[in-house]
């Protein structure tokens, strides 16, 4: 079986201070959790208090990207290594707001999964269609572009480390969520994709978040969804009781 995995994806929200407030409230919240991974990626500045406040405890460290180089004249940029000593456990690459306002693209994408991967962290790879390519009939070819782009030249045995985040563009922080039905059936096309390149125990094994508008009120249904491993969540994730009751949907399970 595979464990759920609930992260909350802080995007350019909170202060420091009140990232380390959040920090606190979710730890109280779900010191009883059993089952269910916590993960929580607050911005890189607020990241390294975060990671202080969590030690020790049951939720886990997420950075929300990273540059592929290892250092370097890299204006802006994060590394690797730096997030590694803070003791980041995963890193959200290719997130549909890196695409398209930053340039991310699928060539950009493998680079920082390999480089994720070659660190010992986990990537969570982010994929999802437009609703202009959703409408247009290319869902299957976007999302396998994008699956095969950013496992190229991964081995197997790395790629299984992997978590991956369909997020259809048209869903987040929209609050039109995708129906039960529409992301059962977009996930599981996109384990299909994963088996083509690995074969049935790597896409069994490979959980695969659901992202956009995920609340408390419709996570009970996306997460009994047979291909829906767990969520990558926006808004929902910046107050401890929602993020909690999206937590709660899955430790029900
Ligand atoms: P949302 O964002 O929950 O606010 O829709 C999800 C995401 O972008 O990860």
């Amino acid at each position: 079986m595979r464990q759920y995995i609930i992260a909350g994806n802080w995007k350019m929200n909170k202060t420091v201070s009140e990232s380390v407030e959040l920090a606190k409230a979710i730890v109280e919240a779900v010191k009883d959790v059993k089952k269910t991974e916590v993960v929580i990626a607050p911005t890189y500045l607020a990241a390294a208090k975060v990671a202080d406040v969590i030690k020790g405890t049951n939720v886990k460290l997420a950075i929300q990207d990273i540059h592929w180089k290892d250092q370097g004249a890299f204006t802006g940029k994060v590394s690797v290594d730096m997030v590694k000593e803070i003791g980041a456990e995963y890193i959200i690459i290719g997130h549909s707001e890196q695409r398209q306002y930053f340039h991310e693209t699928d060539e950009t994408v493998n680079l920082k999964v390999k480089k994720t991967l070659a660190a010992g962290i986990k990537p969570i790879i982010c994929i999802g269609e437009t609703l202009d390519e959703r409408n247009g009939g290319k869902l299957e070819s976007v999302l396998s572009t994008q699956v095969k782009g950013a496992f190229k030249d991964v081995s197997a045995e790395d790629a299984a480390k992997c978590v991956l985040a369909y997020e259809p563009v048209w869903a987040i922080g929209t609050g039109v969520v995708a129906t039960d039905e529409q992301a059962q059936d977009t996930q599981a096309f996109v384990r299909s994709v994963v088996k083509e390149i690995y074969g049935e125990a790597v896409a069994e094994g490979m959980r695969i978040q659901y992202g956009g508008s995920m609340k408390p009120g419709n996570a009970a249904g996306l997460l009994a969804q047979k291909d829906i491993d767990g969520g990558l969540i926006g808004g929902a994730a910046l107050k401890a009781d929602t993020f909690k009751g999206i937590i709660d949907a899955a430790e029900a399970r």
